[in-house]
Parts: structure tokens; C-alpha cells; sequence
């Protein structure tokens, strides 16, 4: 008996270890209902930015404090005047047979063939652009976690780049000299329809309004690794398409069959260099340019990476011209005036219309 009562905690001991436990109850309840709250109340991106996100990062996705609600609708307003989302990006249907695709500018004849469909909105879309400033940015992750992810000229991504720029993509742009340059590195020629005697000029001329000449197959092996983590993605054509449309039906006809690699094809209604120019006012619009116009009418918040047209940064580090690359440019001299723009992308960065990010630590 008095063992046993020796063994018992005295009663105060025992109300001490009862209020811990409550204790600890109590907080966690107070946490979940905090969690409930917030979750039940905002956005679910917010949650998750709070919860989930490191310190810097935050910063990068601030919902309400980097973009300007008002600023954000000025530029999707300013350039609707002169371009509209269906006639920015038109996404091929996979199952139309290539040899069947008819491209249209007309919105009726597009709505009646039922052959594409325009890019559907996003709420945060990230635009990565090529510029060395990208190499040791450390963005890769913060790039990874948007929601819809552009990409430009077929840059190559993921592997040694990761870090830096992420490996996401969701649209990915290329140009005609791509698509000769895949032609002939597929050791493909001429489609049948454009075949021509080499002494038939009728023919050869016709066939240089219509086709672009066939590239020299350099850097093969480089491109079509490159297309291989394309697979799955959309390429997207944003120039004039009619003169090489016959050439992108003629790729879409070699990667699938040939290399197994699935892409969807889209293109713009409209080439975008005339929109780009008179939405800004800039004299020869580049990709970028082109890119963040036509990107104001299918994503709400773009955050925009390796946008930095100067040789050195802030720290005197020379830059490449592409992260992807050697070599370096000579801005000034470049026919695209791309400090300009510069200057206007932060301008809008300034007002919260876009967000434009240099570096990511
Ligand atoms: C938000 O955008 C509007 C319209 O561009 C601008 O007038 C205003 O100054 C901006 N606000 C801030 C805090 O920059
Ligand atoms: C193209 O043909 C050349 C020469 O016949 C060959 O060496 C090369 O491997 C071929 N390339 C492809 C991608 O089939
Ligand atoms: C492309 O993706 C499809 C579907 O996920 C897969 O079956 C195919 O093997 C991939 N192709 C390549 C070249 O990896
Ligand atoms: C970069 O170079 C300029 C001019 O040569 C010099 O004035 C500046 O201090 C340098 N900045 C750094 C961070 O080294
Ligand atoms: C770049 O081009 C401009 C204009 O053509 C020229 O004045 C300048 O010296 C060039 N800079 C370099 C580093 O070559
Ligand atoms: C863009 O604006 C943010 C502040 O809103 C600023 O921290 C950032 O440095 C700006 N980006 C550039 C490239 O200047």
C-alpha cells in the first residue's frame, strides 16, 4: 500500500504533468486554426509561398507588394489596342495530321476548322530570356516553381543549367533557321511537293518565296539534344508563318517518326514585331520584346529572367551574350537597341506592370 501510493506522483506533480499536455494541445489547436484561416481566407499560391518557400523567394513571389494590380492592366490594355490573345498564340491540335494542317489568319476560318485552339490564361507566368547575367544567378528553383514557364530560341535548360535556370517549360520559341537547321540535320531535303531540277528556275524561284532555303547541318548533335527535352512541350512560331509553313509541317513530320520526340506547334495569327513596335515604340522590337507583348495577353504577373543586354553587371563580371554559349555582343551596335528596351522593361518594373529579375541570392 505504501509502496504503491510511494510509486504515485504527488497530486501536484501529476495537475503539473495534466496542464502540459493541455498546454500543448492548445498550441497546436491555435496553430491548425491559424492554418485553416489563412488557407480558407487567400489564395492558395499565397499558402503555399508562406508555408513552403525559403526567405528569398518570398520576396521574388510577393503577391501583393511587387505587381501593381492597376500597372498590370495598363500594359494588357495598351497592347490589346493592337494585338488579341487568339492572334498571339494559336497551339496546333497533336492529332491533326501534319500533311493536313491549314493555317488561317482569319478568326472564323480558325473557329471553323477546329484544327487549333488560342493558349489558354495563366496567373503567373515566368519569361526566361537568354542573357549571360543568368550563369550563377541561382534562379533555377524560383524559375521551376512558376506555374507556366517561356522559354526562348530553344535555350537549352536542366542538366548543367539548373541551377541557374530552372529546367520547367511549358512554351519554348524558335526561328526559321531552327527549323532549316532541323530539316537538314534530320537528313531530310525538300518535302516531295518542293522538289526542283536544278535547272528549272520557275521552279527554284517559286521555291524561295515559299520555303526557306535548307541550313547547313551544323551543330547537330547540340540541337536535336536540345529537342529531345522539348518533348512533350510547345514550340511556337511568332513570326510571319506563311512563308515557312510548309517547313514546319515538314519538321513536325520528322521529330515524331523519326526521334520519337512529341511537341505541339503553335504559332501567331499575326506576326509579333508590328504589335511589339507600336504597343512601345521601339524601332526593331527583339524576341524579348516581341515575347513580353504577346505574353501581357495570355499571363497575368510576368516575372521576367536573363533580361540584361550590357557586357559587364553591376559587379564588373563580363557577361556572355547567352548563358548557353561563349562569346559576347556589342549592345550598342546591335540593330535591336536592346538598352532601350531595357529601359522600358524597367520602367514597368518599377510600376509593378512586370517583375524583372537580375539575380535570385
Ligand atoms: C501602380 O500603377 C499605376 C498605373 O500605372 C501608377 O499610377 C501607380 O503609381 C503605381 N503604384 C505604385 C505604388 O507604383
Ligand atoms: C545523316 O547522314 C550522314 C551521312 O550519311 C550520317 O553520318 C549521319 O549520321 C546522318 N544523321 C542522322 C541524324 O541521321
Ligand atoms: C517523349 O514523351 C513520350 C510520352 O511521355 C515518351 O513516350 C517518349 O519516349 C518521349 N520521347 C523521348 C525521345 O524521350
Ligand atoms: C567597375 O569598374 C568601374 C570602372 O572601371 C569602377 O569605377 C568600379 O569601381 C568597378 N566596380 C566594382 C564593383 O569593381
Ligand atoms: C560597340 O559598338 C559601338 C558602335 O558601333 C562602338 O562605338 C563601340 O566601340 C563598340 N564597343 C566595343 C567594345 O567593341
Ligand atoms: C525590380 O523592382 C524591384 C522592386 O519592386 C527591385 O527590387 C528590383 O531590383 C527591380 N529589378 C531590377 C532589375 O532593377
Amino acid at each position: 500500500m505504501t509502496s504503491e501510493k510511494l510509486s504515485q506522483p504527488p497530486a501536484n506533480a501529476r495537475r503539473l504533468q495534466f496542464s502540459k499536455v493541455y498546454l500543448v494541445l492548445i498550441i497546436f489547436s491555435i496553430f491548425l486554426m491559424t492554418a485553416v484561416c489563412i488557407y480558407g481566407v487567400e489564395d492558395k499560391f499565397v499558402v503555399y509561398q508562406r508555408v513552403y518557400l525559403p526567405k528569398p523567394l518570398t520576396k521574388i513571389f510577393g503577391y501583393g507588394d511587387k505587381f501593381n494590380e492597376s500597372a498590370v492592366q495598363e500594359i494588357q490594355r495598351r497592347v490589346s489596342a493592337y494585338i488579341s490573345p487568339w492572334q498571339a498564340v494559336q497551339i496546333i491540335h497533336p492529332d491533326v495530321p501534319r500533311e493536313k494542317i491549314i493555317y488561317s489568319s482569319n478568326q472564323a476560318r480558325l473557329t471553323a476548322l477546329h484544327q487549333s485552339e488560342t493558349i489558354s490564361g495563366h496567373n503567373q507566368c515566368a519569361l526566361i530570356g537568354n542573357a549571360g547575367i543568368l550563369l550563377e544567378s541561382g534562379c533555377g528553383d524560383v524559375i521551376d516553381k512558376f506555374e507556366f514557364v517561356i522559354r526562348m530560341n530553344l535555350a537549352p535548360s536542366g542538366g548543367e543549367f539548373k541551377r541557374d535556370v530552372g529546367s520547367k517549360v511549358n512554351l519554348v520559341t524558335l526561328n526559321a533557321e531552327q527549323i532549316g537547321r532541323l530539316i537538314s540535320c534530320t537528313n531530310s531535303s525538300y518535302p516531295p511537293e518542293w522538289k526542283c531540277k536544278s535547272e528549272d528556275e520557275d521552279c527554284l524561284q517559286k521555291r524561295e518565296r515559299k520555303y526557306p532555303p535548307l541550313r547547313a547541318p551544323t551543330n547537330c548533335d547540340s540541337l536535336l539534344r536540345r529537342m529531345k527535352r522539348f518533348n512533350g512541350t510547345t514550340l511556337w512560331y511568332f513570326k510571319s508563318i506563311g512563308r515557312i509553313f510548309d517547313a514546319t509541317k515538314r519538321m513536325l513530320g520528322i521529330l515524331k517518326p523519326k526521334y520519337n520526340i512529341d511537341i505541339n506547334f503553335a504559332y501567331s495569327t499575326t506576326s509579333l514585331m508590328s504589335p511589339s513596335h507600336k504597343a512601345w515604340n521601339v524601332g526593331f522590337p527583339s524576341s524579348g520584346m516581341a515575347i513580353l507583348t504577346a505574353a501581357t495577353q495570355f499571363c497575368q504577373q510576368i516575372t521576367m529572367f536573363g533580361f540584361y543586354p550590357f557586357s559587364q553587371d553591376s559587379r564588373n563580371r563580363t557577361l556572355r551574350h547567352h548563358y548557353y554559349e561563349e562569346g559576347t555582343m556589342n549592345y550598342t551596335s546591335n540593330q535591336h537597341h536592346m538598352p532601350n528596351e531595357y529601359r522600358i522593361f524597367l520602367e514597368l518594373n518599377r510600376t509593378g506592370a512586370i517583375n524583372l529579375v537580375n539575380e535570385c541570392r
